[in-house]
Formats: C-alpha cells, structure tokens, sequence
C-alpha cells in the first residue's frame, strides 16, 4: 500500500486547521499511520526541502516551517501520494481550487497550510527523515 508524507505547517497549526485537515484525508479514504506534534530545527528543516536550496524563496520558507509547531504525519492508501496533493491543492493558493485546503484556507504560497511528498521515491526519503523507526 502507497505512503506518504504530510505536514501542518505552522500557519495551519496557529488557525487551528490540524483537525480539519486531518478529517480531508481520512474522509478520502486515507489511513493515518503515525502522527506528531513537533518544532523543526532549521538543519531539518533544510534537509527536507533540500532540492529547493538557493532558489529565491529558500530562506522564507525554512523561517516559515521553523516559526512555530507542526504536525507531522504519515498517511497511507491507494495512490496516497497523489490523492494528498490533490486533497492540499496547488502549491500557489491563488491557483487552488475551492475544495482543497490551500483553496479553502490560504492565500499566500509560503503560509499555504500543508505539505505533501511530490513522489513515492520523495515520500520514503521524507518518512525516513521524520518517522526514521516506522516500519
Ligand atoms: P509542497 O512541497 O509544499 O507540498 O508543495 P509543492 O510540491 O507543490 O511545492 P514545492 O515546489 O515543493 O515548494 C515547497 C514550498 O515552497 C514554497 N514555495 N514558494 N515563492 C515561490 O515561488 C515558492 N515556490 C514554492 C511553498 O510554500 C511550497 O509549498
Ligand atoms: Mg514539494
């Protein structure tokens, strides 16, 4: 069965969407299969958005998700990497549809509430970052 990674970022923490997007995902029809509430370092939280280094918006994003608590959490089911990104909505919220919770919930494409994996192969290198013990 497919996993994935996903994070309430610290926007959606501080508006209290924790549960709600929870809800999304198991109402889709996805499993939860572990799940925390935790503060990134700044040395984490660049190893997990590694591929973005030295673009422009890299430094704003790390002082974003390292601003306040996250829940981090592992999600499983078919086609369970698409299924969140679908369930999240396009990374710009102005380009999200209404229905999805960057669509729903955001506005700007830093504080866009959630974090999905973008690939299988990226979910295991996330979910080993973050859950190292799951099996
Ligand atoms: P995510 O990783 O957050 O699930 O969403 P994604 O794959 O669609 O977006 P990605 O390209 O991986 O970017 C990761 C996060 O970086 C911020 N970002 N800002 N200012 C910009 O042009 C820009 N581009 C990306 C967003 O917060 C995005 O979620
Ligand atoms: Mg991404």
């Amino acid at each position: 069965m497919e996993r994935t990674f996903v994070m309430v970022k610290p926007d959606g923490v501080k508006a209290g969407l924790v549960g709600e997007c929870i809800r999304r995902y198991e109402a889709r029809g996805l499993a939860l299969v572990d799940l925390r509430l935790d503060r990134l370092t700044a040395e984490i939280a660049q190893v997990h958005y590694g591929e973005h280094a030295g673009k422009p918006f890299f430094p704003g994003l790390v002082e974003h998700v390292t601003s306040g608590p996250v829940v981090l959490m592992v999600l499983e089911g078919e086609g369970a990497v698409a299924a969140a990104r679908k369930t999240n909505g396009a990374t710009n919220p102005l380009d999200a549809e209404p229905g999805s919770i960057r669509g729903d919930f955001a506005l700007e494409i830093t504080a866009n509430v959630v974090h999905g994996s973008d690939s299988v192969t990226t979910a295991e290198r996330e979910i080993g970052i973050f859950f190292p013990n799951l099996k």
